[in-house]
């Protein structure tokens, strides 16, 4: 929240959308115009030097041994689960006998990574108070094909990687933590994506967003590290020389340099989205027809969403009131992902999808951008509680 805008009428309409990119882009263009131009002037527009500068901090500020660089969070799940097939099982990729336990409350690329490393997802249920995997579904899940878990840090709100972890050792199972919301979010005194092998996704709305598409996958382990490498650029230890099917899946230098600056900036973002949290927590509370997300404990949340959910079937309702006064809202995420035709025939369900379902039903993520102001945000909640 900034407090450096004047304040306006909260009575007054106007536009507050759910995220201002322009707003952020004023604050940093003066830093960004300057790294882009030294990228433009040393021309070294593939792997550049900020590409490893930004892997060296990145894997510093979330305490890892090893961060690359790829193109988007998709590719950092797919590279990921690839090289984890290449390393476990000694194949370029898993087998549709080898299944990966994800939430269904989820976007489709956590699914759809697991389909394309050649697995098979098993959708599982959420724990309803934080809208994350519920780790007593995953638990009931496991069986003899069971090779790995995917927690998804779902709106910035940690897993129970505790619980996680625990299910992780008793059945030798890796993780894959979909970090794709959660950039700079905790567990216990460890930053997300430190768990497991990490898969972030620097998409222009995360915490950490580039101009495009980016993502880096962070792990320690130094042979898990080297795959990873290697299949971002084609398969091959050697440019001209390819040991496994692999991608061109590089984080651009632009990308890096734009996210070099913006991290300078991401833990002053993420307390203004804490303290947006914080005020909507104060000020909604009380309501009848809203229930308010609820962070993980142990856990620092940082609100890529702050998502509600608006009961009695109100939802479309209040998302279409809060249209017409000029507020962004979105649904994060009306369909489950054991209902879409792209899994139909691909994955398998463990257990009841209830609270899946109720939760496609009822959540509305309200206005989140980190730079609003106190005004803003009033005029939001006054809207919210006139209705
Ligand atoms: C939970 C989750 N996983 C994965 C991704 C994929 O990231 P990207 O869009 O960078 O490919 C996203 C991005 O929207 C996401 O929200």
């Amino acid at each position: 929240m900034s407090d450096n805008r004047p304040a306006n009428n909260p009575n007054q309409p106007r536009q507050v959308p759910l995220l201002d990119l322009p707003r952020q882009q004023a604050e940093f263009s003066a830093e960004i115009d300057e790294a882009l131009k030294r990228v433009t002037s040393g021309a070294a527009y593939i792997l550049g030097p900020e590409v490893k500068m930004l892997e060296q901090q990145l894997a510093s500020y979330l305490g890892v041994a090893h961060c690359s660089g790829v193109a988007s969070g998709t590719d950092a799940l797919v590279i990921a689960l690839r090289a984890l097939a290449i390393v476990r099982t000694g194949k370029e990729y898993f087998s549709p006998d080898d299944e990966v336990i994800v939430p269904s409350f989820t976007f489709t690329a956590s699914g759809e990574a697991v389909l394309h490393a050649g697995a098979t997802p098993v959708f599982v249920d959420i724990d309803p108070a934080t809208f994350n995997i519920n780790p007593e579904a995953a638990a009931a899940a496991v069986n003899s094909h069971t090779i790995g878990l995917m927690p998804v840090h779902l709106f910035g709100n940690p897993c129970p990687m505790d619980a996680i972890m625990e299910l992780a050792r008793k059945h030798d199972l890796f993780v894959v933590e979909d970090v794709a919301q959660a950039f700079g979010a905790s567990f216990g005194p460890s930053k997300l994506g430190s768990f497991g092998t990490g898969a972030f996704s620097f998409f222009p709305s995360k915490n950490l967003g580039g101009f495009g598409d980016g993502g880096a996958v962070t792990t320690g382990e130094e042979e898990l590290a080297t795959v990873i490498r290697m299949l971002r650029t084609h398969g091959g230890r050697d440019k001209y020389n390819a040991e496994h099917i692999g991608y061109n899946s590089r984080l651009d230098t632009l990308q890096a340099a734009v996210l070099l600056v913006k991290l300078k900036h991401v833990e002053r973002l993420n307390r203004c989205r804490r303290a947006i949290a914080s005020y909507y927590d104060q000020h909604l509370c009380g309501l009848d027809w809203l229930t308010l997300p609820s962070a993980v404990p142990g856990g620092e949340h940082v609100y890529n969403q702050y998502t509600v959910r608006v009961l009695n079937g109100k939802r479309d309702l209040v998302q279409e009131k809060l249209r017409e006064k000029g507020i962004g809202t979105a649904v994060y995420y009306p369909v489950p992902l054991h209902r879409m035709n792209l899994f139909a025939g691909r994955c398998k369900t463990a257990g009841s999808l209830e609270q899946t379902e109720r939760a496609c039903a009822e959540v509305l993520s309200l206005p989140i951008e980190p730079l609003l102001t106190e005004a803003e945000l009033a005029y939001v909640v006054q809207c919210l509680r006139d209705l």
